[in-house]
Order: structure tokens, then C-alpha cells, then sequence
């Protein structure tokens, strides 16, 4: 089942066809959960049909709700807090291009989104450094932050938040950036454009990172805003593999939960009872 509140091109058809190519079928809803029936009502039903439930919400607390509520596996497709299927094709990408996580410095500029929470979490976990790089008011979340260091703490990588830019980027491996104005926050766009203006990712920028460092972008891209047509399009650039892995990875953390459920599934069963 994938449920969007939001809009999508690269998620949508990537589970749609990951779960084609694995044998299933995917159902597509477009909904505002919570508005006709309850969210944990809908996961009671959904889960009497269906064997996984992915979900693309506003609120984080929705995509709880259902994985509270349901009996199957829970898929986050993107809430305003983490986008972690995201960030999982993003390691995928990185391991091809640097054979190697650990040890590796992502910068990422800009907005401290739900992808900046995630990208977070995930170096933290993997031992990979991680500086943020944006204005002050859009750090990224706080809790989120707090869970990072800690894992940071085990897997001995260094994450930082610094307001310049073109300090961040030295060394870096990876440069990573999103859109300004998220999915929601469309009436801030225009303020945000001018507060964002210097986090651009442009060649100047590029330049003083490593030689042989990536280009990342979850996208949709706001050309000419975030990032430069020149740094999207050339050759440090490897946003299409990554928009590739999103299919790879979602059907691995497909068959991974499926299977998971399939062997614990009374476990799941008695504890929703
Ligand atoms: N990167 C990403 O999630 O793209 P869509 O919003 O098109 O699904
Ligand atoms: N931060 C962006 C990511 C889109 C894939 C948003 O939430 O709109």
C-alpha cells in the first residue's frame, strides 16, 4: 500500500516498479491522513489486506501512528522529520563511487530538512564525518541532532554545524544539497531564497572540496536556487545513479521487512491484539 499526502515522481514509481519486479503489486493512494478516518483506524483496515504499508506524510506522528497501529511492516516514504529510504539509496551511491563509508567527510549546505536529519543519522551510524552547512534558524532538528552525536560517539566520526559554507566544504568527499523550501513550506519560498542565497551550491563552492569529490541531491532540484545547472549536470555530479539506487535499495528494505514479519509475525500479531 503506498499512501502520499504529498507529491512524488522518483518515490512513487520506484516502489511502484520495485514491487512489480519482486513479484507484488503496488496500490497507489493519494490521502490526507487523519481527515476522513482516523490514521490508527487506517491501519487497522490496511493491514486485514495488505502485506506493507509505505507512506509519505506531513506530519512524522503519522507514520508512527500507522506503524503503531498496523500489523505489517511501516515504510517511511518521507515525513517532515527523516527521509530515510532516501539516504540509504545515498550510501549505496557513495559506497559504488568511494568504495568506502567510514572515514569519508559529507558536507551537506543548506537546509536542515528532513534530509539533512537523516543524511545525520545514517553517517552517524556508518563512522562517516558530517558538517552541516546553513543559516542560523534552519539547523536541523533537534532531537534528531541529539541522537546523531550519540551514535557518533560509538562510531567515532565528528558531526558539526557551521554557518559558512565555503569553510564547510573543505576536504569533503561528498557535497550534498535539497531544496530551500520543502514539500509544506511553499509560502516561505520567497524568504527563504533570500536568506538560502549564499548557500548555493555553485563550481566556486565545488572548487574547494576535494578533486575527486561527488555531487549529491535527493531532488526534484530548484535549478539556478540550490544548485548550479553547470555542478548538476557536470561531471562530479552523480544524482542519476542515486535516483537509480532508489529502486535497488526499497526493494531490499522490501524483502528485508517482509521477511523479518513472515518469521516473527505472532510476536507482531499478539502485541497489537
Ligand atoms: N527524492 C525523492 O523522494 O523524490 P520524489 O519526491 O520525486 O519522490
Ligand atoms: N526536503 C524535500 C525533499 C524532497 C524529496 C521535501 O521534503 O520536499
Amino acid at each position: 500500500m503506498m499512501i502520499f499526502e504529498k507529491p512524488s515522481l522518483r518515490t512513487r514509481v520506484t516502489f511502484e516498479t520495485g514491487m512489480t519486479q519482486l513479484g507484488g503489486h503496488g496500490i497507489f493512494m493519494e490521502t490526507l491522513l487523519g481527515k476522513r478516518e482516523s490514521t490508527p483506524d487506517i491501519a487497522r483496515n490496511l493491514c486485514r489486506w495488505v502485506d506493507l504499508i509505505m507512506a509519505r506524510t506531513f506530519a512524522h506522528k503519522s507514520v508512527t501512528d500507522l506503524a503503531e497501529h498496523a500489523t505489517v511492516p511501516v515504510i517511511n516514504a518521507l515525513s517532515d522529520l527523516e527521509h530515510p529510504c532516501q539516504i540509504l539509496a545515498d550510501f549505496l551511491t557513495i559506497l559504488e563511487h568511494k568504495r568506502k563509508l567510514k572515514g569519508l567527510k559529507l558536507v551537506y549546505v543548506g537546509d536542515g530538512n528532513n534530509v539533512a536529519n537523516s543524511l545525520l543519522l545514517a553517517a552517524a551510524t556508518q563512522g562517516m564525518h558530517m558538517t552541516v552547512a546553513c543559516p542560523q534558524g534552519y539547523d536541523p532538528d533537534k532531537g534528531v541532532w541529539s541522537r546523531a552525536q550519540a551514535l557518533a560517539a560509538r562510531s567515532k566520526c565528528k558531526l558539526a554545524i557551521v554557518r559558512d559554507p565555503r569553510e564547510a566544504v573543505k576536504g569533503a568527499d561528498v557535497i550534498y544539497t535539497d531544496v530551500w523550501a520543502s514539500m509544506g513550506q511553499e509560502s516561505e519560498r520567497e524568504l527563504r531564497a533570500r536568506i538560502f542565497a549564499p548557500y548555493q551550491v555553485n563550481q566556486q563552492l565545488m572548487a574547494l572540496a576535494r578533486r575527486d569529490a561527488i555531487f549529491l541531491h535527493c531532488l526534484p532540484a530548484h535549478r539556478g536556487d540550490e544548485v548550479t545547472d553547470e555542478v548538476l549536470d557536470g561531471p562530479q555530479s552523480q544524482v542519476l545513479d542515486e535516483a537509480e539506487n532508489r529502486l535497488h535499495i526499497q526493494k531490499a528494505i522490501m524483502v528485508t521487512l517482509y521477511k523479518h514479519w513472515q518469521k516473527n509475525k505472532a510476536k507482531y500479531l499478539k502485541k497489537k491484539k
